[in-house]
This record gives structure tokens, C-alpha cells and sequence, in this order.
């Protein structure tokens, strides 16, 4: 067995080791050999560094020398890590490099994540309290923890660092990222969504964006804990659900929407078909009969593009009964709609909008993109017949994310679209702690789509939350 030797090989930069993941090193019924020991061959006439980040440089690069990416690739992180823990300690003896033990750990462990993880980001991911991760560029990455954004103590070397990075992720998924195809969607191995730019387009070194993938499970007990919205507007959301209304839930970036949808989708009945159509799967529907479906973008010769209208329209026949699409943003707002007069009820989605009024603008807007020559009113008309509900989530400036509207599409008055608001959230103040404080004013009557609620049995449950959401 002639596998390369982890030490002695002459290296300058970790650039993209195989992505042999250790998982499958463990399993595979050859062990990796034993590791050979290490070997130092280094010319001694190196100065002893001064600062630690100058130590820390020194005992890197050294490091980096003499190891082998390919070998290290093939071992589990709880092999590799002791071995590198020990290469590190063997050469500052060796060259009487003055780190502690934890300096020289915590050197370890990044070179670790360097070979085996996502580098830098590795900790980031693995810390369950971050929600986002964001590279501006080699030194400058900010993480947003309980909706609040910091800038990190996380730094890369320096931007070839991060393109490293970013090449990896983009290969684990079969793509390609540089300057002739600078922007790159992807998902990591647990599920997180990442967005990269490369130069040209990106002026500071290659950007990252991560929406992390959250383990635990948000649902409407969490939601109202966490102060997103009262026990009372939740009842209202499980009736409506309960009664397939179609519902569409906007805000803007980051402010709650796909969490929301997933919350929502929980009170789905588990007999039914739901087909969930995604540019990027992030919903985590719990029932058995969900059929799943992503879009592809195109080939690097720009071929084989698979976009959520065709998605949708292909969905029509595979006999769903209710439709979600990640989030409407172009063409397949009209098959949306179409679906969702067409027998579909109780279908989702979610919209980049600022309040419930604009989400139907935006709608409007896509459709006649898609369909010049569309008059307005047959577009109204469509929405009108095909939206029940809109919720509104914002994250505010306390961090807290909040549903701020829950509204009734109630008809159309000649050209405008009449609305109701059931619930909107109204600020009253901030407490010392700085969180703000507010309530919601509660609309009156009956909502449009009543018959519905009495058709599912679901009207005494809507006249009993409502009045206590009276109280
Ligand atoms: N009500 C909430 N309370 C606390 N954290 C929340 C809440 N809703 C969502 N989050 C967290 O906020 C982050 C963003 O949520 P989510 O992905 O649902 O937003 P989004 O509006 O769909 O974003 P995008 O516009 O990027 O698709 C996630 O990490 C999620 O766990
Ligand atoms: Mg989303």
C-alpha cells in the first residue's frame, strides 16, 4: 500500500483537497495505513519569530509543508486531529517557536477545518446560536445570532483563502465558480443554503452568504414563545390551514417566511399529497406523502435549465392536492394562481414584499411580466379568486421577528382589490431591555371566505379564537 505520506511533502497552499469525507474513510474495509512519523527535513536557519501572529504564520507555513492533503484526506477528524496537534508541537520545540498549547490547539484545529471542513466557517456552522453567515471578504465575516448582526472574530489569510473555500463547496455539488460563472447557489451537506460571488462582480474577494440550516424545529408553540406572534393569531393560522386556504406569506429578506411556511405546513393532513417546489429545498414538510422537487439551473453551456414554471405546470399532473412553492418570483406566479383556482387548495408560498397590499402588486406584476398583453383586471380578478390570505412577517430592529399582518383577500370594487386586515401588529413601546412591545388590532366581521370555514366545520373554532384574541 503505497498511499502518499502525510509528512514530508513539500507544499505552499491548502488549495482543494479531495473531498473524501472521513465517514466513508471509516468505513471502507481497507483501514488508511498507519501514519508514517513524522519527518523533519526543514533547513534550521529559520529567525525565531517575534509576535504570536507572527509565530502563529511561521508555525503554519511550516505546517502546511509537511503535510500531505491527500493523506490527511483519508483520515477521520478524530485521527487527524491528534496527528496534527502533534505535527504543530514537534516543530515549535524543533524551532523553538513560542506558542502556548492552546495557541497551538486552536492552530490544529483550523488546519483540520481547513482539510476537512469548510475552513474558518467550520466553527460558524457547527455553532447551533448562528442563523446567518456573511463573507464580505477575507477579514470582515458577520453572523447573525438571536436577529442580530455582528461582524465575527473569524478571519480567512486572505481571498484566495475564501475562493478555496467557495471552490469546495461548489464542487461537492458538481459546479464550477470563477470569472466566467461568478455566482453560484448551493447547499451544503447539512442543508444550508449558500450564495457565492466571485470577482469580477464581487469588488472585495469572493462573497458568502449562508442561510444556515436550523436542526430544531420551528413550530407554532415555538413561534409564540419566542414572541413571533400570540397563542391567538396561531389558532387562527391552524384554522386556516386546517380549512386549504391559500395562503401567501410575505416579507422581506430574512425576516421569517420559509420558517413560517414550514410552521404552517405542519398542520397539514398527513393523508394528502403535497408536491413542494424549491429553488433551493429548505422546506422540512413532516408528512409521509410529500413529493419534492427542485429546479436546475443551467449547464455550463447554458443548457438543460429546469425553472419552477415548468416545475409547476409538470406538477399539475402528478395528481397533487396541495402545491408549495419556496418562494414566487417570476413566471410561475401565473401557474400559481392557476393552480390555485383550479382545485388546489390550501396551496402556498412565500414573496419578497413590504406589507400584504404590495405582496399582491408584486404578484400582478410578475404575472404581466410573463403574459404581456394580460389586461389588469383579468390579473385582479385571478388573484382575488385564488388568494385567501397573505401574512405580513418583519424582522424588527430588536431582532425579533414578528407576523405583523394576517390579511383577507376579500374581492374586487371595480379596478381595486378590497383587503381586510384580520390582525395587524401595532408597536406601543420598548421595554428597558429593548425589546419592543406592541399588540395587534383585531379586524371585525366575517372574513371572505366563511363558507369555507362552515364547509370544513372549522367556524365555531374561527368565532371562538377570535373573540378571545378580543379579550
Ligand atoms: N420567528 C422567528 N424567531 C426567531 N428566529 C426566526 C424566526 N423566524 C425565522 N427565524 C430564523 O431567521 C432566519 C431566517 O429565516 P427564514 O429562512 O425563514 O427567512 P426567509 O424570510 O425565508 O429568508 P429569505 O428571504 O432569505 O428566503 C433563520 O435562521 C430562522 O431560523
Ligand atoms: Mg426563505
Amino acid at each position: 500500500m503505497n498511499a502518499s505520506p502525510m509528512f514530508g511533502r513539500r507544499r505552499t497552499e491548502i488549495d482543494t483537497p479531495p473531498v473524501a469525507r472521513p465517514a466513508a474513510a471509516s468505513t471502507s474495509p481497507t483501514p488508511p495505513p498507519p501514519l508514517p512519523m513524522p519527518v523533519h527535513n526543514v533547513p534550521v536557519s529559520i529567525p525565531i519569530p517575534t509576535s504570536t501572529s507572527d509565530s502563529l504564520a511561521e508555525l503554519r507555513s511550516l505546517a502546511l509543508q509537511q503535510l500531505d492533503p491527500a493523506a490527511a484526506a483519508a483520515l477521520s477528524p478524530e485521527r487527524l486531529g491528534p496527528e496534527i496537534e502533534k505535527l504543530v508541537a514537534d516543530i515549535a520545540t524543533e524551532r523553538r517557536i513560542q506558542l502556548n498549547a492552546r495557541e497551538q490547539r486552536q492552530l490544529a484545529s483550523e488546519l483540520v477545518n481547513d482539510m476537512l471542513g469548510l475552513g474558518p466557517l467550520q466553527p460558524l456552522l457547527d455553532d447551533e446560536g448562528i442563523a446567518d453567515i456573511m463573507v464580505n471578504g477575507p477579514d470582515r465575516v458577520f453572523i447573525e445570532r438571536q436577529g442580530r448582526v455582528t461582524l465575527s472574530n473569524v478571519k480567512f489569510r486572505d481571498a484566495q483563502h475564501v475562493a478555496n473555500i467557495c471552490q469546495r463547496i461548489a464542487s461537492a455539488i458538481g459546479r464550477r465558480i470563477d470569472e466566467s460563472s461568478p455566482m453560484v447557489d448551493a447547499r451544503l451537506a447539512d442543508g444550508s443554503r449558500v450564495n457565492i460571488v466571485f470577482p469580477p462582480l464581487a469588488l472585495d474577494g469572493p462573497y458568502v452568504s449562508i442561510r444556515k440550516f436550523t436542526r430544531r424545529k420551528i413550530d407554532f408553540a415555538r413561534l409564540v414563545a419566542l414572541g413571533s406572534m400570540t397563542a391567538q393569531v396561531a389558532r387562527v393560522l391552524e384554522i386556516a390551514s386546517r380549512s386549504r386556504l391559500n395562503v401567501i406569506i410575505s416579507g422581506g429578506t430574512g425576516s421569517g417566511k420559509t420558517t413560517l411556511m414550514n410552521a404552517l405546513s405542519r398542520m397539514i393532513d398527513p393523508a394528502e399529497r403535497v408536491i413542494t417546489i424549491e429553488d433551493a429545498a429548505e422546506l422540512q414538510l413532516q408528512q409521509p406523502h410529500v413529493v419534492r422537487m427542485e429546479t436546475r439551473p443551467p449547464s455550463l453551456e447554458g443548457k438543460g435549465e429546469v425553472t419552477q414554471r415548468d416545475l409547476v405546470r409538470n406538477a399539475l399532473r402528478m395528481r397533487p392536492e396541495r402545491i408549495i412553492i419556496g418562494e414566487v418570483r417570476g413566471g410561475e406566479a401565473f401557474d400559481m394562481l392557476q393552480a390555485m383556482n383550479t382545485g388546489h387548495d390550501g396551496s402556498m408560498s412565500t414573496i419578497h414584499a413590504n406589507n400584504t397590499r404590495d405582496a399582491l402588486t408584486r404578484i400582478e406584476n410578475m404575472v404581466q411580466m410573463g403574459n404581456m398583453g394580460l389586461p389588469s383586471k383579468a390579473i385582479k380578478t385571478q388573484i382575488v379568486g385564488a388568494v385567501d390570505l397573505i401574512l405580513q412577517v418583519e424582522r424588527h430592529r430588536d431582532g425579533g421577528r414578528r407576523v405583523t399582518q394576517v390579511t383577507d383577500v376579500v374581492g374586487l370594487e371595480g379596478d381595486v382589490v378590497i383587503l381586510n386586515d384580520i390582525f395587524q401588529f401595532e408597536f406601543t413601546g420598548e421595554t428597558p431591555e429593548g425589546r419592543l412591545s406592541g399588540a395587534y388590532k383585531i379586524g371585525r366581521g366575517r372574513p371572505s371566505f366563511w363558507e369555507r370555514l362552515v364547509y370544513f366545520g372549522m367556524d365555531r373554532a374561527w368565532v371562538a379564537a377570535m373573540e378571545e384574541a378580543n379579550w
